[in-house]
């Protein structure tokens, strides 16, 4: 591990995915032509504007305008970084990523996610060998089956247990260290979690980033979690997201709970389709996760005062996030109950009442508003106005919000605006600003067609016709003409991928989402007319710039009316005659 992913690797396994595999396993696809299409996952839409092309081995929205290859489409859908997202391909591929080791420093995670495995195993073999803590566990009831499905383990007694275990070398001590498994006092370096039920934290591909510790003692806090480290941001992860989504590809709802003990207990019950915040308040990045795997969310929180309170928050990360399609109810215990203590004691058809019965996020949201102002008074209903707005402003357009502002107005019995009123949704408005489109300059139609078909390359003019061009955009049309003729059996993705640091990385991801439609023939006749516009655009920028025709030599007469035969001879071939 460790190291740069050489860019032969990522060729390669651009070669070896397939693209339209890789989206069908999470977005079911229906052929259309030489594409595949599909509601695209990455807004809202009723009609399928999501396209998948196996030449290219590219996607495309036109609705929302997201595009790009296998990797970035494991990016944009499962939130991974893009070396993640590059394992996560290999591994599909039965390929091994090689590190370019001398070309770059160390990837900083390199060792971490391996260690933080061993400390899981390490942790659950400690559970076997310690009596009190099995006796823990099931006096709170957990069967051993659950207990081994979510990893659960035990931090021993004692102070450096782990840091033997496992820090057996300088390097393993300093990667323990970032790895948030120590803690520093006057006396040294110690282990973090001492004599603790031990919950490992996953990630979205099952790999152990952080662990949660309860005391089985009373003394010290109940919880522990690790610290935010390079590999654990808690207000990015989800306790029990991976094991969720591992159980169903597509959940119908996904619960959120508030502990490590509701979402293990309840998943014993039946409920494999819970999450908990990890001791902090619901994010946006968290409502995002919830979203994206399933439709509904459903917060279930406890009625005292801090459960109303997370609730509260929950529902402020969520509005932003109502797209179409998306819903969010909010489920209140009664006080003292949590949904680990409820499940046990009244068992999941109970628990299963109560998630039925859950208030949608409308009524939640204005029943918390009019409970706190006096609806019979003007002054109340204006109030009421006042603090229902800026929330509401928060939904994207679209039914949704058009029908929270309309009962807004009818509480409030007074118009309430809304700007956003009859706009269509942001997503749609972008596209149709786009719609008019970049113009199709020659240039561009001869980059476009490059990068989506690399290997026209090979139809290119000549070069040395355009010895000393200066027109914009021209370098980039020579290097990738180049780059292209050098692999013309390239797909658009590989290519992409490979110029991803170039800057004329964003303009040529653009280029490949234009449609050009036509069969190979037509493509490479439209690419060639670009080409030849090219130099027709040439030739006049260099006619342009000659001293008047009375000023000129003999020599520079000669090259103009050359010039001028040129271009009489392209503007021919542009009209239908032959090259
Ligand atoms: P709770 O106090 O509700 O704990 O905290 P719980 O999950 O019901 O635990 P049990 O049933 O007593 O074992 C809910 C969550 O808040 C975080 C933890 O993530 C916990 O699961 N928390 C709580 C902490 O981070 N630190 C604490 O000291 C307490
Ligand atoms: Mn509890």
């Amino acid at each position: 591990m460790g190291g740069l992913i050489p860019d032969s690797f990522i060729e390669e396994l651009l070669g070896r995915v397939d693209i339209v595999e890789v989206i069908e396993r999470r977005v079911p696809l229906k052929k259309a032509g030489r594409e595949y299409q599909a509601r695209c996952p990455f807004h809202d839409e009723k009609t399928p504007s999501f396209t998948v092309s196996p030449q290219k081995q590219f996607y495309h929205c036109f609705g929302c305008g997201a595009h790009g290859s296998a990797i970035g489409f494991m990016m944009n859908y499962e939130g991974l970084e893009f070396v993640d997202a590059v394992e996560e391909l290999a591994r599909l591929a039965g390929l091994q990523v090689p590190r370019d080791t001398a070309a770059a420093a160390p990837r900083p995670s390199a060792g971490l996610y391996e260690l933080l495995a061993e400390a899981g195993d390490w942790y659950q073999a400690q559970l076997k060998q310690s009596p009190q803590a099995i006796q823990y566990l099931k006096q709170r009831g957990l069967s051993g089956e659950v207990a081994a499905r979510f990893g659960v383990g035990y931090a021993p007694a004692g102070w450096d247990g782990l840091m033997r275990q496992l820090g057996t070398d300088d390097q393993r001590l300093k990667l323990l260290q970032r790895a948030g498994m120590l803690s520093q006092g006057k006396g040294g370096t110690y282990d973090k979690f001492r004599d603790r039920i031990m919950f490992p934290i996953h990630d979205r591909r099952g790999r152990i980033i952080a662990f949660g510790g309860r005391a089985l003692a009373d003394d010290g806090p109940k919880y522990l979690n690790s610290p935010e480290t390079e590999l654990f941001h808690k207000g990015r992860e989800l306790y029990g997201l991976y094991l969720a989504r591992k159980s169903q590809a597509k959940l119908e709802q996904i619960l959120v709970v508030e502990g490590y003990m509701d979402v293990v207990a309840l998943a014993q019950f039946g409920f494999g389709n819970c999450v908990a915040t990890l001791g902090t308040a619901t994010t946006g990045d968290h409502a995002e996760l919830l979203f994206r795997a399933a439709d509904e969310a459903i917060y279930c929180f406890d009625g005292d005062q801090a459960g109303r309170k997370a609730a509260w928050r929950a529902l402020e990360a969520t509005l932003p996030r109502l797209r179409e399609g998306r819903q969010a109810r909010f489920l209140f215990l009664p006080e003292g109950e949590d949904p680990d203590s409820l499940v046990r004691r009244q068992g999941s058809e109970a628990f299963q009442a109560l998630l039925a019965d859950a208030q949608p996020l409308s009524e939640y949201f204005f029943d918390q508003l009019t409970g706190a102002v006096d609806m019979s008074s003007i002054d109340g209903r204006a109030r009421l106005v006042g603090q229902a707005k800026p929330h509401l402003e928060q939904i994207p357009p679209g039914v949704f919000r058009d029908m929270m502002f309309s009962r807004l107005e009818s509480l409030a019995r007074h118009k309430v605006d809304d700007q956003a009123a009859g706009r269509p949704p942001r997503e749609l408005r972008s596209a149709a600003s786009r719609a008019p489109g970049t113009p199709r300059t020659a240039m561009r139609l001869a980059l476009a067609h490059l990068v989506q078909n690399p290997s026209l390359a090979s139809g290119a003019r000549n070069m040395d016709v355009f010895e000393g061009c200066d027109l914009p955009g021209f370098e980039i049309y020579r290097e990738l003409v180049d780059f292209c003729a050098k692999s013309p059996n390239m797909t658009t993705a590989q290519l992409l991928e490979l110029w991803h640091d170039h800057p004329a990385q964003s303009h040529l991801n653009k280029l490949a989402t234009w449609d050009l439609q036509g069969d190979e023939e037509n493509l490479a006749r439209e690419f060639r007319d670009a080409v030849t516009g090219l130099e027709l655009q040439w030739i006049e920028s260099r006619m342009e710039k000659m001293p008047k025709i009375v000023d000129l030599g003999p020599e520079d007469r000669q090259q103009l009316l050359a010039l001028q035969q040129r271009r009489q001879q392209l503007i021919g071939e542009l009209h239908g005659g032959e090259p």
